[in-house]
């Protein structure tokens, strides 16, 4: 049994949609969440990049004792989490793109994964996809400017509409019937991309499988916190808390409190 924290990091908002799960699936770990939002997005930038600015996070999170890290980014997943198991003595969980789900479920055989360019590029990608979608048509789909817009709490915009519609509407014409969010940012789309493909077409969400996997984590290495605790939440951002402040208004109902919190040398602007 441990009190310490969960640790969820994302290159910013988008690893709220993992958050919202893990707060769900298990209401008695306290949580602290950290956005990179100055150095969003991710996506395009090197692997050697990606585990550098990794691994400084996860250092100032250790040194806040969190005992399990969520990397509830598919990007620096792909790009960092080996490393990050090599050189951290806790449990990592990652995200996976969730192509074996899809390969599973398919009735036209045609998938499609909406992800970014460092999420096709890494390793995790190719051997999940090698693994699973055998006989399976898979239509990748870079979607560029879709995490800007979730950033800039403008999801819901029309530009957004218009630029899912870009996306989308190739993978329909092709005859997809599951589509994989393989980015945490895509889920604030969600709604919006299931009013576009109708029912026959499954658009996939890895949260709630992630938060399962944290949750089996801690049970396997004895390290949930007590059954009767209520778990607690600090969301912490390298750039402006406004946008994250409003996302969370929007997907929880509550306004969170304003604060600081020094990780290691550098002092965040904090909601709790
Ligand atoms: N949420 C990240 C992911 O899941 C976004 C990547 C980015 O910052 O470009 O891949």
């Amino acid at each position: 049994m441990s009190s310490n924290p969960i640790g969820i990091f994302d290159s910013g908002l988008g690893g709220l949609t993992v958050w919202r799960e893990v707060r769900r699936q298990l209401p008695a770990e306290d949580v602290i969440y950290f956005a990179d939002s100055l150095n969003c997005p991710y996506g395009h930038k090197s692997a050697d990049e990606i585990v550098r600015l990794a691994k400084n996070i996860v250092d100032d999170m250790l040194a806040a004792g969190c005992k399990l890290m969520v990397v509830a980014c598919n990007t620096a997943t792909a790009a960092a989490i080996d490393e990050l198991r090599k050189s951290y003595p806790i449990p990592f969980v990652g995200m996976e793109p969730a192509i074996k789900q899809a390969a599973l479920n398919t009735h036209t055989g045609r998938v499609g994964v909406l992800a970014t360019k460092g999420t096709f590029d890494g390793r995790l990608y190719k051997e999940t996809s090698r693994k699973y979608v055998r006989n399976i048509d898979v239509m990748v789909q870079v979607g560029d400017g879709l995490v800007e817009l979730v950033e800039a709490n403008e999801y819901e915009s029309p530009q957004a509409g218009q630029l899912l519609q870009t996306y989308i509407a190739p993978m329909l014409e092709h005859g997809v019937d599951q589509i994989v969010l393989g980015c945490t940012h895509y889920p604030f789309f969600k709604p919006q991309i299931e009013r576009m493909v109708g029912r026959e077409v499954a658009v996939i969400d890895p949260a709630p499988a992630v938060a399962r996997r944290v949750s089996d984590v801690l049970i396997d290495a004895q390290i949930q916190n007590a059954a009767n605790h209520h778990g607690t939440d600090v969301f912490l951002s390298s750039g402006s808390v406004c946008a994250m402040e409003s996302l969370l208004k929007s997907i929880t109902g509550r306004t969170f409190s304003r604060g600081t919190m020094r990780l290691g040398a550098v002092e965040y602007e904090s909601l709790s």
